[in-house]
C-alpha cells in the first residue's frame, strides 16, 4: 500500500504524451485512487510558457489528490524528491526517419538527467522512460546515477504489450482479459518480439490457438510496426496510447502483477535468458512489493531464440554507439 503524498516529476510534460499523461496522474490512475501526488514537470525553456498552461487546466480539474503542480526548465529543480520520474520529454521519431537515428540526438538529454536525478531524486525513486530511443536512453540515465540502485531504470515495452494483447485478442475474438501471460522480448523497436508460446487465452497456450503464418506473418510484423503505422497514419507518434501505458507501467511496479499473470517491461538483465547482464531489455517480469522480478524457467524454441537474439543484439550494438559517443 503506498503512503503519499507522492511526488511525480514528468519531463516533456508540454508535450503530447505529456497532455495525455498528467490528468491521469493528477486524478489518480499512475498510483491508485488514494494516493495523494505532487508533481514536478520539466521542460525546456521555449516549452514552459505552454506547461504553464497545462498547469492551469490541471488547476481547472480541481483534481482532489493534486497537492502541487512545479513547473521548472533545470532538472536539478524539476527531479528534486522525486519518488517517481516519467522521462518522457525527447525528439519524437518523424516520418522516415530510424529510430537508430534517434540516439545521438536524444542521447545528451539523458546524461544530464541521470545526473540530476542522482543528486536530487528521493532515495526510492523509481524511473521510467519513454522518450526513444527508450531502451538505450534509460542505459544512459542510469551510468550516470551510480548512487542509484541500477534496477530502478526501467524502459517502456507496455505499449507494445498492449497492443499485441489487442491484436490478438481481435484474432481470437475474446475480450482482453481473456489473454494472459503475455511477453515482449527486447528492444522496443521493430525487432521486438511479441511472443505467444507461452501466453495463455482462456487457459491454453496462445500459439495453439492460432495459425503459423498469421503468428509469422501478420501477429509479429503488426505489433512490432505498430508505432511506425501510427505515425503514418496520425503524422505524429502514438501519444494516447503511450501515456496509457506509461500509467500501467508504473501502476504495476507500485501495486503488483495478479497472481497468474506477468506483463512486459524493459529493465535491466541479470543475464537471464542470454541476454547479456545490464542490457536495459524487455523481459516477462512479475512485480511484488514495488520491485519486478524476471519470470524464471520458460522453454526458449529456436523461433523465440532466433527473434530475441535479433532483438538483444540491437539493443548491444545502440550502447556500443552510445558508448562510442561517449554518453555512457
Ligand atoms: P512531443 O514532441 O510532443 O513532446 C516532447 C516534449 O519534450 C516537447 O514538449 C519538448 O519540448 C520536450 N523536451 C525536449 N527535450 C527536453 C528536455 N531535455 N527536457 C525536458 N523536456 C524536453 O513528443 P511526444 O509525442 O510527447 O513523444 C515523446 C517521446 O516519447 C518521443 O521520444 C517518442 O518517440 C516517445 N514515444 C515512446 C513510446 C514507447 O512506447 N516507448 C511510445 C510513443 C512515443
Ligand atoms: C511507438 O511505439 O508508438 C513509438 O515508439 C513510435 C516512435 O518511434 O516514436
Amino acid at each position: 500500500m503506498v503512503q503519499g503524498p507522492v511526488t511525480v516529476t514528468v519531463t516533456g510534460a508540454a508535450g503530447q504524451i505529456g497532455y495525455a499523461l498528467l490528468f491521469r496522474i493528477a486524478s489518480g490512475h499512475l498510483l491508485g485512487p488514494d494516493v495523494p501526488v505532487k508533481l514536478r514537470l520539466l521542460e525546456i525553456t521555449p516549452a514552459l510558457k505552454a506547461a504553464e498552461g497545462t498547469a492551469m487546466e490541471l488547476a481547472d480539474c480541481a483534481f482532489p489528490l493534486l497537492q502541487s503542480v512545479d513547473i521548472s526548465d533545470d532538472p536539478r529543480v524539476a527531479f528534486d524528491g522525486a519518488n517517481v520520474a516519467l522521462l518522457v520529454g525527447a525528439r519524437p521519431r518523424t516520418k522516415g526517419m530510424e529510430r537508430g537515428d534517434l540516439l545521438e540526438a536524444n542521447g545528451g538529454i539523458f546524461k544530464p538527467q541521470g545526473e540530476a536525478i542522482n543528486a536530487v531524486a528521493a532515495d526510492d525513486v523509481k524511473v521510467l522512460v519513454v522518450g526513444n530511443p527508450a531502451n538505450t536512453n534509460a542505459l544512459i540515465a542510469q551510468a550516470h546515477a551510480p548512487d542509484v540502485p541500477a534496477e530502478r531504470f526501467t524502459a517502456m515495452t507496455r505499449l507494445d504489450h498492449n497492443r499485441a494483447i489487442s491484436q490478438l485478442a481481435s484474432k481470437l475474438e475474446v475480450p482482453v482479459t481473456a489473454i494472459k501471460k503475455l511477453t515482449i522480448w527486447g528492444n522496443h523497436s521493430a525487432t521486438q518480439y511479441p511472443d505467444l508460446f507461452h501466453t495463455e487465452v482462456n487457459g491454453k497456450i496462445a500459439a495453439e490457438q492460432v495459425d503459423e503464418a498469421w503468428l509469422k506473418d501478420t501477429f509479429i510484423p503488426t505489433v512490432a510496426k505498430r508505432g511506425a503505422a501510427i505515425i503514418e497514419a496520425r503524422g505524429a507518434s502514438s501519444a494516447a496510447s503511450a501515456a496509457n501505458a506509461a500509467i500501467d507501467h508504473v501502476f504495476t511496479w507500485v501495486n503488483g502483477t495478479a497472481e497468474g499473470d506477468w506483463t512486459s517491461a524493459a529493465i535491466p538483465s541479470d543475464g537471464s535468458y542470454g541476454v547479456p547482464e545490464g542490457l536495459i531489455s524487455s523481459f516477462p517480469v512479475t512485480a511484488k512489493d514495488g520491485k519486478f522480478s524476471i519470470v524464471q524457467g520458460l522453454e526458449i524454441d529456436a523461433f523465440s531464440r532466433e527473434r530475441i537474439d535479433a532483438s538483444v543484439a540491437e539493443l548491444g550494438e545502440e550502447r556500443d554507439a552510445v558508448r562510442g559517443l561517449g554518453l555512457i
